[in-house]
């Protein structure tokens, strides 16, 4: 492990990373990188290197473990050995186990478990290259990689740490901050604030930790941008080029070529129509059928007022049916009320 550093932040107000205080690392969102995982995102953050695979929902063996209302969320953050300076131990150690307790709880709130009684959201977030907020990096590959599964969420999860170094909060720990700082506070939350993960390591007055919540949420806010737009172009890519089958091709071409006629032959159309009423006007037979049917239109004209009554009895016919859907309605709106009512009761 390399030594602790004498100064964190320089004269300028910089980190020894070149940052800002307030900035956070260069973060890098590939999805569907895994062809048998139905969600999967790599994400590189800073020097943090991280996969992570979804399956589900699918159903849950052995089923003794099913919930009868609702999916099961199961989350294994992993370090790969090779991630760290120092060889990990494969297989689950206590920090393990305890990331993946908090991780799986920072999306309860938002996976909409309820849809899928008896099912299993099974989310393997795996460490690469581990350089401090690998478990923040992880929920935010696993946010994408849930909705590159198409699994429903109210919300997108954003997740950064605050910590404090040389007296100064600072947004997003650098392995040397994380591992000499005087805090670490990793929150995620929910598109609304919600906050879903919560955790703290070393000490910050009150007044620190309100600040400090304060710049956690100005990360998330921009890290859920990031996770937005790395989504918006996976769906936009993913819907270019269209295919379009060769029947509708073929449909659209007749359509076209129709159009087409009926464009040229607008004019056409026109003298058809001027032609028929000269030949009307030499038909004498034609003619007289059109007085005849004139005739019976001003028969028609005179016989107005039956008319307007007709329409009079036609509107009255309407009002009443209005009045019959006016009442109806009245009905099942008493119905809704009266069952809301029994609800209430019970
Ligand atoms: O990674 P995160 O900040 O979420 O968790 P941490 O327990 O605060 O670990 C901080 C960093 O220490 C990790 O990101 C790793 O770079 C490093 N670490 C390590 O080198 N060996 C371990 N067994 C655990 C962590």
């Amino acid at each position: 492990m390399s030594d602790k550093p004498e100064k964190f932040i320089d004269e300028n107000g910089l980190r020894l990373d070149g940052r800002q205080i307030n900035e956070i690392r260069q973060m890098k969102i590939k999805i569907g990188v895994l062809s048998r995982a139905d969600g999967s995102c790599y994400l590189e953050w800073g020097n943090n290197k991280i996969l992570v695979a979804v399956y589900g929902p699918r159903e849950l063996h052995p089923r003794r473990l099913q919930k009868a209302d609702s999916a099961l969320i199961r989350y294994r953050y992993n370090m790969a050995a090779f991630s760290v300076e120092d060889r990990i131990r494969p297989g689950p150690s206590r920090r393990s186990i305890e990331i993946s307790k908090v991780s799986r709880e920072a999306f309860e709130p938002v996976i909409m478990t309820h849809l899928y009684p008896g099912a299993v959201i099974d989310v393997f977030a795996e460490v690469l290259q581990a350089d401090a907020g690998t478990r923040t990096a992880a929920i935010n590959a696993a946010s994408i990689a849930l909705a590159d599964a198409g699994i429903p969420m109210k919300s997108l999860v954003s997740a950064c740490a605050v910590g404090k170094v040389d007296g100064q909060l600072v947004l997003d720990l650098n392995k040397a901050e994380d591992n000499y700082g005087q805090a670490d506070l990793p929150v995620a939350m929910t598109q609304d604030g919600e906050i879903t993960l919560l955790q703290m390591d070393g000490n910050l007055t009150p007044e620190e930790f309100k600040r400090a919540l304060e710049m956690c949420k100005e990360g998330c806010r921009q890290i859920m941008e990031m996770q937005k737009e790395a989504l918006r172009n996976k769906f936009a890519d993913d819907h270019l080029p269209i295919e379009v089958p060769d029947e509708i091709v073929e449909t659209l071409d007749v359509a076209a070529t129709l159009e087409d006629v009926v464009e040229e032959n607008e004019g056409d159309e026109v003298e058809v129509d001027d032609s028929s009423e000269e030949t009307v006007e030499e038909d004498p037979e034609l003619e007289s059928e059109v007085e005849v049917e004139t005739g019976d239109a001003d028969e028609y004209a005179a016989e107005e007022p039956e008319e307007a009554d007709a329409d009079d009895d036609i509107l009255e016919v309407e009002e009443e049916s209005v009045d019959l859907i006016d009442g109806e309605a009245g009905d099942e709106d008493e119905g809704v009320a009266n069952e809301g009512s029994e609800t209430r009761e019970q």
